[in-house]
């Protein structure tokens, strides 16, 4: 198939092929460009109706860096890399890229690799011909093509399977092909909206990690959305957690789970209980009237402890100094890498504890059983509190 029938297909819109091959597919070649290229926005907002899709947002993401928009559905996300990607016009702001004001510049010019969840691959066409597409869009001499295609085939592990037609591949073989074409013009810009999310797991942890190894080799500034927090930790050299079409924290993945800004971002990431104290001359005071001694200054305002599942203490493993928080126990959980104890707070919610469970499962003998009281421990160093 060529551009043309390509063109004419109803299936598949212009924005689509633009998708697919990064640049119009009109007659006019644009060469393949070399080095990445910085993200800059300003005051991006986004309004459907009364609704504020994406409300004021400013974001700098460096020259061949890795950022990934995490957030809870309907966040924002899409709209922002959509804005990014040219498919959508802001309201209000600035988009740029290095110097270049984009805002208002055609998807089919802004020369990305693009990667949806819905890999949006020519399902007739066999691997190397789609991978093959966006170079002949540019035409590139056919030498060139096979030689870049066997390079980037072999870059995401297909360099066997180049002849098998797209409908003869299993789902994350046809995720790599994406990939691979989203990549193999040298984009300096690729933008990734939750290209994982039909995988399974074991697949979507394997593809993580090909992804990210891939992004080192490429080098080109990466847009990567997603609402799994445990893909954004992998993968990420920073992370932008948004809510409610605003980025409420900017932050290396270890700025986002030591130090989040509020309740919202820790209790985003992580195995968090997010508890309400009240500020106490040396610390905090939960509920039940425990004071929990912290470090550093608390922050003003309603404040809530982040509890974190890993961080808790059984009252064997506590050390000298550490707070102790009353719990009654509800329930102890086997999950084959990790036990879970779910206890309860005195006057509070339920919270949770997990221990990785080493060797046996001789863990679980020495844990309580439902309805005895115990005292937790927790260091005042991991004693987070945040603002409400
Ligand atoms: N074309 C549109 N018309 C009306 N509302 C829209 C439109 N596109 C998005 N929205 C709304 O804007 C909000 C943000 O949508 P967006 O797709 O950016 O969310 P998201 O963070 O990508 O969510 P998800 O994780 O579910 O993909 C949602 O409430 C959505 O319903
Ligand atoms: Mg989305």
């Amino acid at each position: 198939m060529n551009t043309a029938t390509l063109r004419a297909s109803p299936a598949l819109s212009g924005d689509a092929v633009a998708a697919a091959t990064g640049t119009a597919a009109a007659p006019a070649a644009v060469p393949a460009r070399a080095g990445s290229l910085g993200i800059s926005a300003t005051g991006l907002s986004r309004r459907y109706g009364d609704f504020r899709a994406l409300d004021d947002v400013s974001l700098d993401v460096g020259a061949g860096e890795f950022l990934t928009l995490l957030g809870p559905s309907g966040s924002g996300k899409t709209t922002l890399l959509n804005i990014i990607a040219g498919f959508v016009l802001p309201d209000a702001g600035q988009l740029r890229f290095g110097t270049d004001d984009v805002t208002l510049l055609p998807v089919n010019q802004r020369g990305l690799g693009m990667v949806f969840q819905s890999y949006a691959l020519f399902p007739h066409m066999t691997v190397a011909e789609n991978v093959a597409f966006p170079l002949k869009v540019r035409r590139e001499p056919a030498a060139a093509i096979r030689e870049r295609v066997a390079r980037v085939l072999e870059l995401v592990q297909l360099g066997h399977l180049g002849a098998r037609r797209v409908s003869e591949l299993s789902g994350g073989q046809r995720q790599r092909v994406a990939l691979a074409r989203a990549v193999v013009f040298s984009p300096r810009i690729v933008l990734m909206d939750e290209p994982l999310s039909a995988l399974d797991k074991n697949l979507r942890e394997a593809m993580q990690v090909e992804i990210r190894h891939l992004h080192e080799q490429i080098g080109a500034t990466t847009v990567y959305v997603t609402h799994d927090q445990r893909e954004a930790l992998t993968m990420s050299d920073r992370i932008a957690v948004m809510n409610q079409g605003r980025i409420v924290q900017c932050g290396t993945p270890e700025e986002i789970y030591e130090r989040p800004v509020n309740a919202f971002v820790a209790g985003f990431i992580g195995e968090t209980t997010l508890v309400t104290v009240a500020p106490a001359p040396d610390g905090v005071l939960l509920a039940g009237g425990t004071l929990l001694h912290t470090t550093g200054e608390l922050p003003a305002g309603e404040l809530r402890l982040a509890l974190r599942a890993e961080r808790l203490l059984m009252p064997d493993e506590c050390p000298a100094g550490a707070n102790r928080i009353p719990v009654t126990v509800r329930d102890v959980i086997y999950q084959g890498d990790s036990l879970l104890l779910l206890a309860d707070l005195e006057g509070g919610p339920r919270v949770s504890l997990r221990r990785p469970l080493r060797g046996s499962r001789a863990g679980s003998g020495g844990m309580p059983r439902p309805g005895e009281t115990l005292m937790l421990g927790l260091e005042p160093e991991a004693t987070l509190v945040v603002p409400a």
